[in-house]
């Protein structure tokens, strides 16, 4: 199935291996917050540094505009990173030219490195030939394990593979395994879950699950989108205006594969105090909005997961940072946990969903993707996988 040569593939021992990882965490006034993206990176550290390689790490981090901004350096995750690994990490104040050649030059096996954020020169996004040279000049091998930029076509996740031998590292290598099979190849009945407020960035994703699951389960702001298309007045609820058309092709087309809920939790205001109460899905009463799905949507998603054998999840069922209406996602993460089927969660915010329902542990694969783990649900060959060396 994953048809990219790995780090198992290749001989690093003495060599410098330019690894690109997704760093970009959260990071506030110089604080390090959800690590998991580093700590996922750590096997395949782990395994170069076992086997006689010198680390040189490049991340972006954040959207900067012009040139290097302090506030997206990733020093912080530098000293963040040997604190994990309990070793020192050098870190270069550039990615490219002499500061980085510099410090690359003087890397002996076991050394790590990090190089500022790849970002802070424009270059990158453009996927710039000259800078891609650059970076490959530092090391002798190139690994992508930046599953969550792998969708970018940029100088350190695509055009740098032109210049050196290129391979996956673990993280890529699981993502691409449980995403790719999810979607190419599932175990069925294969059962999707989409929420979150938006459709415009999710009709591909749609239209490919739609020809592929047995079931497509709508919550979120994504269903009252839906909603509005059938032509029910959903009064105050969030609603994606410009995705109503595009949502009633949808419906249109879908059958019954598309399942949306049958109730809604509404409530007066957008607080997590604001009163409210569940409603069989209608007309929604002027003043009110819909902030969940309802218990019965959640039982009858509950059943459709426990009779699956692959079920993805991406976008919450409402809005679950107010524990009132927080009872329709995380009643969907425990059909997840509680499942035999496999299990992957994908995107930012469902992601943080089920870590806040505690049952993390319990879900087969987490993707540190957002933007990535889509294109891999939309059927898309990632650029950063392409770039790769075949097997
Ligand atoms: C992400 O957080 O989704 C990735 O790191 C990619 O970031 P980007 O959307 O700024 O390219």
């Amino acid at each position: 199935m994953f048809s990219k040569k790995t780090i198992k593939d290749i001989d690093v021992n003495g060599k410098k291996v330019l690894v690109r990882v997704d760093f970009n965490v959260p990071v506030k006034d110089g604080v390090v917050g959800d690590d998991t993206r580093i700590q996922a990176a750590l096997p395949t550290l782990n395994y170069l540094l076992e086997n006689g390689a010198a680390l040189i790490l490049c991340s972006h981090l954040g959207r900067p505009k012009d040139g290097p901004d302090p506030q997206f350096s990733l020093k912080p995750v530098a000293d963040y990173l040997s604190r994990v690994m309990g070793k020192p990490v050098a870190f270069a104040e550039d990615c490219v030219g002499p500061v980085a050649e510099k410090a690359a030059n003087g890397l002996t096996p076991g050394d790590i490195l990090i190089l500022e954020n790849t970002r802070f020169h424009s270059e990158e996004k453009k996927n710039d030939e000259n800078m891609a040279r650059q970076l490959a000049a530092l090391a002798d091998v190139y690994v992508n394990d930046a599953f969550g930029t792998a969708h970018r076509a940029h100088v350190s996740t695509e055009g740098v593979a032109r210049f050196l031998p290129a391979v996956a590292g673990f993280l890529l290598e699981k993502e691409i395994k449980y995403l790719g099979q999810a979607v190419a190849d599932p175990e069925k009945p294969f059962v999707a879950i989409l929420g979150g407020a938006k459709i415009s960035d999710k009709i591909g994703v749609i239209k490919n699950l739609l020809s592929k699951a047995d079931a497509v389960l709508i919550g979120g702001g994504m269903a009252n989108i839906f909603f509005k298309a059938q032509g029910y007045p959903v009064a105050d609820s969030l609603v994606e205006e410009e995705a109503v058309e595009t949502a009633k092709a949808l419906l249109a087309q879908a059958g019954a594969t598309l399942r949306l809920p049958v109730d809604i939790v509404i409530a007066d205001g957008f607080s997590a105090d604001a009163n409210h109460k569940t409603m069989n899905m209608g007309p929604v009463p002027d003043g009110w909005r819909i902030l969940d799905i309802g218990p019965e949507t959640v039982a009858n998603y509950t059943k459709v997961i426990s009779e699956a054998k692959t079920v993805v999840w991406n976008g919450p069922m409402g809005v679950f940072e107010f524990s009132e209406f927080a009872k329709g996602t995380f009643g969907v993460a425990q059909a997840l946990a509680d499942t035999e089927a496999v299990t992957i969660v994908g995107g930012g915010e469902s992601v943080a969903a089920v870590k806040k329902s505690g049952l993390a542990g319990k879900i087969t694969h987490i993707s540190t993707g957002g933007g990535a783990s889509l294109e891999m649900l939309e059927g898309l060959t990632l650029p950063g996988l392409a770039a790769l060396q075949d097997k």
